[in-house]
């Protein structure tokens, strides 16, 4: 190897560090990303974790997708900062290989894409929302963010969508409390290991949930399944639905879902893109930013005990369809105007994520 081979290989090596950096800063649904980054030459490729490969139950592998289509899209933009294209290769699932392959090329100069200088700034706000509402120059704006990922669209919920779509929000929230395998779930991934005003490199911190303080002991006691399933029996899961989902979606200036063509793996990882991307544009114009899954992923569990129950599922299936028929809603999201998010979460040394096969 020459000199001037071997110091373009560091500076590849190099920029492949904070090409991998990007994308371990896009967010995750519990904050624990699924996969492990192989560095190549000029390459890298992200492998499962043995969790995220075994596949169970669906609603992961859907959340774990959407974020891997996140996790790629930041990459992307990164690597466009640094001179570099990216050609992205996903291999079939089940495949035993990785889930997927990114290439880098050195590009002739084109200009930057701004939602990359986001990219360190974004993060979950669970803050209540104020208004005023978006101008349509801020929903265009949003809009455009999106616009070029095939087969995906940013549907807008207003009037009496708006209604019939916090009334699915309402239900699978409420699910999330009132199922046991989906309330270990939630719970298990808040750290009630620390204080309020700690914040957490892997998982959810608990001061990023905004929950007000004369309640903050009644959530933790909550985290008991004994006390949940008794005080279900009142209703509970529908008052911590309301809190949880309805609540804030009716409350904030605008409220958004993002859909695909079909409710395949590479869909998903496309509407993750469009996450992502609507979500870096929404930081750059100064807005909070909430994703919800509950009310679309639940819908998409076959019928498994680990999953929404079977009501739930139809409902949530039959109340999207009569909403957008024909599209496969995939992520719905809350958008306005609010106070920084009291904590938010960071994440472990990139050495932590990197790796080849287990
Ligand atoms: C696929 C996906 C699903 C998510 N679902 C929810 C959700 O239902 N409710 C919520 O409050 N946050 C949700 N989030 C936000 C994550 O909890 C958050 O991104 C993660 O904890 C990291 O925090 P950060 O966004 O501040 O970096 C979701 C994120 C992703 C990528």
């Amino acid at each position: 190897m020459t000199m001037g081979s071997e110091a373009s290989q560091a500076n590849m090596r190099d920029s492949l560090l904070e090409i991998a950096q990007s994308g371990v800063l896009a967010p995750s649904a519990d904050n624990q990303h699924v996969f492990r980054i192989e560095l190549g030459r000029s390459s890298l490729c992200l492998w499962p974790t043995p969790e995220f490969a075994s596949g169970t139950p669906h609603h992961r592998r859907v959340l774990g997708l959407i974020s891997l289509g996140a996790v790629v899209e930041n990459m992307r933009l990164r690597a466009g900062e640094l001179g570099l294209g990216v050609t992205t290769d996903w291999l079939p699932a089940g495949s035993n290989g990785p889930i997927v392959q990114l290439n880098m090329h050195p590009t002739s100069p084109a200009p930057i894409d701004e939602l990359a200088t986001a990219i360190a700034h974004r993060h979950t706000n669970r803050r209540m929302y104020h208004g005023p509402d978006l101008s349509a120059d801020e929903k265009g704006r949003l809009e455009e963010a999106v616009g070029g990922i095939p087969d995906i669209k940013l549907v807008w919920l207003r009037g009496d969508a708006r209604h019939r779509a916090l009334s699915l929000v309402w239900r699978a929230e409420s699910e999330r409390f009132l199922r046991k395998p989906l309330h270990e779930e939630l719970f298990s991934s808040i750290r009630f290991d620390l204080s309020w005003h700690e914040s957490a490199s892997i998982r959810l911190p608990l001061g990023a949930l905004e929950v007000e303080a004369p309640m903050r002991p009644v959530f933790k006691a909550l985290r008991h399944w004994p006390l949940m399933r008794l005080l279900n029996w009142f209703g509970a899961h529908r008052l911590l639905g309301l809190r949880a989902g309805w609540l804030p979606c009716w409350q904030a200036p605008a409220f958004g879902l993002i859909t695909a063509s079909a409710p395949d793996e590479l869909s998903f990882t496309r509407a993750g893109a469009a996450l992502q991307r609507l979500w870096l544009q929404a930081t750059l114009m100064k807005l909070a930013f909430q994703p919800l899954a509950a009310s679309t992923i639940l819908a998409f569990d076959p019928v498994t005990h680990e999953g929404a129950s079977k009501e739930v599922r139809f409902e949530l299936a039959k109340g999207w369809l009569s909403l957008v028929p024909g599209a496969t809603p995939v992520m719905v999201c809350r958008i306005g105007r609010a106070l920084l998010p009291t904590r938010t979460s960071g994440r472990l040394p990139l050495n932590n994520y990197l790796g080849g096969p287990h």
